[in-house]
């Protein structure tokens, strides 16, 4: 098969190295990829959000398959776009994309098809949205509708907290358009999780489970950021509840999709709480999750490559997928200052050295002419390993990030430690 991969972080990087395990596959390239896509697939200069350069793209190379790893080009409409041409493609289109690009549409989704979430309200108007938040008190989450680079979620602890949120995305802007409207719901208390599923329109196939540390600080404190590490598989789920999460969320968001006419094809990703009841449901984003993706992958031990064809080709009915029974680790070193302004630019040395059964998923790394690789982004490196148990994976993961080294480089030190 000839396969295109679209995007250029750790996520794109975990992809591309399952994909380049298969034997299927007869020609990979990713667009815009990254250094060390580099190493498994031809990188090719076009944007994830040039939609028709990455049509172009597609059909110059003959592409059998389009994967489609980040969401905003799927909110763009890149795969109806692929689809146009006849090209097959992993990933939903734009209007099943709005599972992630409006969480109105997601929580009105979720009513309908009996998912169980928490209860919610949407405003689009900021002086109905601060009464409803003074009538009803703390703590609330207010969650801005469009997409938002992550930065649209509020866990507000007072009053004052979500009145400031309120006034942030509805007054202010900050978000642009995507905080005009605003969803203010429940806080759910439960551990999170990160569930996912292929969905092939019909039919979903759950993937392994996963767990990642959204703050930047130990222990859980400072801003919220891409994800500063992950382990797999994430403990609160057994077995039983995994068959819940399929029966009460992906099932019926999928069937739902269906029935409204907007068939959802490629992964589901949903973010959850297990609460005293059961799964709930967070949110869905509608493309694998980053650092989740580079620890799931670790523990595939099936081909990647014909699951994700048969959801794009609408024919999961026969794929089923093995896993390893070991844990998985990865974790983030990113430049200094991130989520905020980084000091980027530090040379990367010690990628050769290693130690053996770590691999190293880059996201924010570029190439300069002489092979040095330098930290050009905010998150800049995977660091993965899996083992026996999780404080085994762990331990060679942590043992992965000594041997790495830039000027500039932070990590957290309790990935997988400790709870999220
Ligand atoms: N790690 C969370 C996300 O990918 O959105």
């Amino acid at each position: 098969m000839r396969v295109l991969v679209v995007g250029g972080g750790g996520r794109e990087h975990a992809l591309v190295w399952a994909i380049a395990a298969s034997p299927l596959v007869e020609r990979l390239c990713c667009a815009p990829g990254n250094p060390g896509i580099a190493a498994e697939a031809d990188c090719m200069p076009v944007a994830t959000g040039d939609v028709e350069g990455l049509a172009a793209l597609a059909r110059q190379e003959r592409a059998d398959l389009v994967v489609i790893g980040p969401e905003a080009p799927l909110a763009a409409g890149l795969a109806d776009r692929l689809r146009q041409d006849g090209i097959a493609v992993f990933g939903p289109s734009r209007a099943a994309a709005q599972l992630e690009s409006s969480k109105v549409f997601m929580k009105d989704l979720a009513r309908r098809a009996g998912i169980p979430t928490a209860g919610f309200a949407v405003f689009d108007d900021a002086g109905a949205a601060l009464a409803h938040i003074r009538a009803r008190g703390a703590p609330v989450v207010v969650k801005a509708d469009g997409l938002a680079a992550g930065k649209g979620v509020t866990v507000a602890v007072t009053v004052e907290d979500a009145e400031a949120a309120i006034h942030a995305a509805m007054i202010e802007r900050v978000f642009g358009e995507a905080g005009a409207r605003v969803v203010v719901e429940d806080c759910l208390f439960g551990e999170e999780v990160s569930a996912f599923a292929l969905a092939d329109g019909e039919r979903v196939l759950m993937l392994e489970t996963a767990q990642d540390y959204k703050r930047a600080g130990e222990g859980g404190t400072g801003p919220n950021t891409g994800g500063m590490g992950s382990h797999s598989p994430a403990p609160p789920i057994t077995p039983a509840l995994a068959t819940r999460i399929k029966r009460e969320i992906f099932l019926p968001a999928v069937q739902q999709m269906a029935a409204d006419g907007m068939p959802y094809q490629g992964v589901l990703f949903a973010g959850l709480t297990v609460e005293e009841d059961g799964p709930k449901l967070l949110e869905f984003n509608v493309r694998f999750g980053d650092p989740e993706t580079q620890a799931l992958m670790l523990r595939l031990r099936s081909d990647l490559l014909p699951a994700l064809a048969a959801a794009a080709e609408g024919n999961l009915a026969h794929i089923d997928l093995r896993w390893s029974a070991e844990a998985s680790v990865c974790v983030v070193m990113a430049n200094r200052g991130y989520p905020g302004p980084c000091e980027t630019g530090g040379r990367i040395t010690g990628l050769n050295r290693l130690p053996e059964g770590v691999t190293v998923f880059h996201a924010g790394t570029t190439a300069c002419t002489g092979g040095d690789i330098v930290a050009t982004g905010g998150r800049v490196l995977g660091i993965a390993a899996a083992g026996a148990t999780r404080a085994e994976a762990r331990a060679l993961a942590y043992r992965g990030v000594d041997a790495v080294d830039w000027p500039g480089a932070v990590c957290r030190q309790d990935i997988a430690q400790t709870g999220t």
